[in-house]
This record gives C-alpha cells, structure tokens and sequence, in this order.
C-alpha cells in the first residue's frame, strides 16, 4: 500500500489585473482592538457583548485562547458574547500563542484575577525582533516576579500594585497590558510614553463601562486608579482604520473611486493627506471617505511612527501605490526591523524598489507583470492582493492564510468592486 503523507494545505488568491475598482465597501470593526477587547473580558466574570465584531482568523485564534480558558465564547451575526467563569485558567498553550502573537495580551488580565500567569513564547506574524520585554518589565514594576522558562514566561503576584511606569518607547501592546493589569491593582498607575492608537481609547472604553477609573487613555499620559471588582458591559468595536486605508489604497492604486465606510477618518488623518499627496482625491465625511485618483500620481516621501504618525501597517500598501507613481519616492519603516518583507515580491512584479537600512528607495512609475508571489505576513500578502489588481496578467498570491487573519472576505469585498480576485483553498493529500 503507498504510504500517505500528511495533508498539504494549499490557499491561494488569484487575481487578473484590469480596471479601476468602483463602488463602496464597508469595513469591519478593528482587529487590533477586538483582539484585546476579548483580553479584557477575562477581567469580570459574567457576560461581556461586543459588537461589530470582524469576522477574521486572528479573532477565532483569540476566541480559542479565551476558550480554553474556560470561557463560553458564542457568535451572532458580527456581536460576540464571552461568558466568563468565576474561576478562569491561568495558563495558554503553545500552539495557540503561536498562531496569534497578540494573545501575549492575556498576561495582564490574568495577573490580575489569578495572580499567576504562564504564557508560550510567542509567534505571530514574522516582524522582526517584537519583544516583550516592555510588557514584562511593566508587569514587574507593578509587583509581580518574572520567570522565565526556554519555551515559556511565567508572571507570579501576591496583589499587583499600582506604579509609575514610564515606556521607553510607545509600544501598543505594552500600554494595553499595564493597563489591563492596573485596573484592578492596589493603586494609582501611570503610564508615561504610552501609545495614542485610537485601538487603546477603545479599549479603555470598554474597561471603564465595566467600572474601570481610567483618564487619558488615547494620549501619551494615562493615569488608572485600581477599582476592587469589574463587571461585564456591552460595547461596540471601533471601526478598522488599517482595513479601511487598505481599500483606499486599492482605490487609488486602480485609478478608481471608492467610498469606504465603518470607520472614523480622524484616526486615518496622515494616511488621507499623502493619498492627496500623491495626487489622489479623498472626501470625507463623518464615518467614512471616497478615494478617487486618475493617471499621474507622483512620488512621495513616507515615514512610519507610532499613532498620530504613519501607520506601519499601511507601509506595504503604499509601497506598492508608490511603484506607480512618477518619480522616486522614499519610505522609512521606523516601527518594525523585518517589515520590507513585501520588497522582494514587488519586485518579482516588476517594481523598482531598493533598501538601504529601513528606507526604500522606490522609483516609478512602472508596469507591474502577474506572476506567482508568496504573502510573507498580514499586510504585505494584502498589499499584494492589490498589486494584482494593477500588475498585467494574472497574479498568484500564495499563502492567503495570512491575509485571512485580518480581512473579512477580501476578495469579495474586491469582487464587489469590479476587482477579478478568485480565491483557491485546495487539501492535497499525497500518496
Ligand atoms: C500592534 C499591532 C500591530 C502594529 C503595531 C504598531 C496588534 C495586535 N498589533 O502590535 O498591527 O503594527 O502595534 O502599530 O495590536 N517592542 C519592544 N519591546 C516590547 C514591545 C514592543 O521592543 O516589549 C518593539 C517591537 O519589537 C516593535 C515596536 O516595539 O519594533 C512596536 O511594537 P508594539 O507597538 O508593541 O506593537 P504590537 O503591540 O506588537
């Protein structure tokens, strides 16, 4: 009998370049606040609802992550309800942390409610160096004792009390797990440094229905006064500003005209002046824009910092609007070491693009060609999905997992807009 080898797991988008994308797209509630969002359910036994709640992989890893442990997590339509148990675990499995970097979230929610916690190292999307070492040493100014195992950290606390914690860098992870921690600490925290997302507001308004004593949350200076018991609220996920600069890109890139809508283009305002900078039209209004451009768009300089500046995870996209734009443009990557992954595959396309350090170097404009190119991370395997949509031909994007993890349906949702995106999910068992 031939001897069987495990199943292959092959998934695809296959996109054929054409015309310009036309029509409106509505985007979903923000990943990077969901995510921690259900972290933060942990804190109070009983039933958290949250709404407008994206229907993406990285929301069912973290789903899994709150599952086991020992939480009921069930979903109707976009509204998620989590029921916490009175007694949660305090322990989360490697191949689940492994697939979600972000559910490093849980060491501060479970710190608080169980004075113990034991998290696998962590995986994720490959970024570069994306330590924890901020979440770490937050936690142990706040009293707990870190220990750290080959495979695993464990964080151990009599009663976290409350510190003056000053960030060396805004880090978006680590504002969110001292604050998580804080809430119900012995005390006053405060947070110097800590980062602005709109995805921390959001989170600190959800803590504070639940009975949190937060200020500041949203600016570089939050102060939390430990309260002795959360209870479970209801809210509504802010919308998803990455999501919405992705389709707004794609209409610009496509020399279409796309309203995009679900989202607060305050939390978009850098994003929105270099599209106009690189000669597209955008119109806002309240929860939404409209994104137009035609032929001739031009270079453009782009740095990415933390909230308010440049958002890292809109650097793949525009990279690739900026190969089709006349002159030479230079993009710095300022937040992430490893975040050029998507360089190589535009190039494949056809694209001129040097890097030098963290900045590339990108000359243009320059007819892209289909080809098969391989999705390294979220981001860039989205940015490719649109690259298709310009390049001549057709267009393989391997590795369409990653995409999945933080776009709901991308390729209807392009579909919907004239766009010609297939997506192949092929198991192939070989013999
Ligand atoms: C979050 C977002 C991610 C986004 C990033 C920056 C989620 C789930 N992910 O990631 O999409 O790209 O913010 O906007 O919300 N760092 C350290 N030590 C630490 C923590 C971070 O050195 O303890 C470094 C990282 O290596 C990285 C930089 O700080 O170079 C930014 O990290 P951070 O702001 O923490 O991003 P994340 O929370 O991981």
């Amino acid at each position: 009998m031939a001897e069987r080898y495990p199943a292959a797991h092959m998934n695809a988008f296959v996109i054929r370049g054409g015309g310009p994308l036309r029509g409106e797209v509505r985007v979903g509630g923000a990943k990077n606040s969901a995510l921690k969002l259900l972290a933060a359910a942990l804190l109070a036994p009983g039933r958290t609802v949250l709404r407008n709640v994206p229907d993406i992989a990285d929301i069912t890893t973290m789903t899994a992550v709150v599952e086991h442990l020992g939480c009921r997590v069930w979903r109707d339509g976009d509204r998620l309800t989590v029921e916490v148990p009175e007694e949660v675990g305090d322990e989360t499995p490697a191949h689940l942390v492994g697939r979600l970097r972000a559910s490093i979230i849980v060491l501060g929610p479970l710190l608080a409610r169980r004075g113990r916690v034991r998290v696998a190292t962590p995986g994720g999307c490959n970024l570069g160096n994306r330590a924890i070492d901020l979440h770490l040493s937050g936690l142990a100014q706040m009293g707990a004792e870190i220990i750290y195992g080959a495979d695993h950290v464990e964080a151990r606390v009599e009663r976290l009390a409350g510190a003056d914690i000053d960030l060396p860098f805004a880090s978006v992870g680590a504002t969110e797990n001292i604050l998580l921690a804080a809430v119900t600490a012995e005390g006053t925290t405060t947070v110097g440094n800590a980062a602005r997302e709109p995805e921390i507001a959001d989170l600190a308004a959800l803590l504070s229905a639940m009975g949190a004593d937060i200020h500041g949350a949203g600016t570089s200076e939050i102060t939390v006064r430990g309260v002795g018991r959360l209870s479970p609220a209801h809210h509504t996920v802010l919308g998803d500003r990455i999501e919405a600069g992705t389709y707004a890109v794609a209409a610009a890139v496509t020399r279409g005209s796309v309203a995009v809508d679900g989202f607060d283009p305050a939390h978009l305002r850098l994003v929105l002046a270099k599209l106009r900078v690189v000669g597209a039209r955008v119109d806002e209004r309240p929860g939404g824009v409209t994104v137009s451009a035609e032929d001739g768009l031009r270079s453009a300089d782009i740095v990415t910092l933390p909230y308010p500046g440049f958002p890292t995870d809109l650097q793949p996209q525009f990279l690739l609007l900026l190969t089709q734009a006349a002159g030479t443009s230079m993009l710095t990557e300022n937040v992430f070491d490893g975040r050029f992954s998507i360089v190589d595959e535009l190039v494949r396309l056809g694209a001129d693009i040097a890097v030098e350090g963290h900045h590339a170097v990108v000359r243009g404009p320059r007819t892209l060609r289909g080809a098969s190119v391989r999705a390294p991370d979220l981001r860039a395997g989205a940015a490719l999905v649109l690259a298709g949509l310009v390049a001549e031909g057709e267009t393989v994007v391997t590795d369409a997992a990653h995409v999945d993890r933080g776009y709901a349906d991308i390729a209807a949702r392009l579909r919907a807009l004239g766009g010609d995106v297939r997506r192949i999910d092929v198991v192939a068992t070989a013999v």
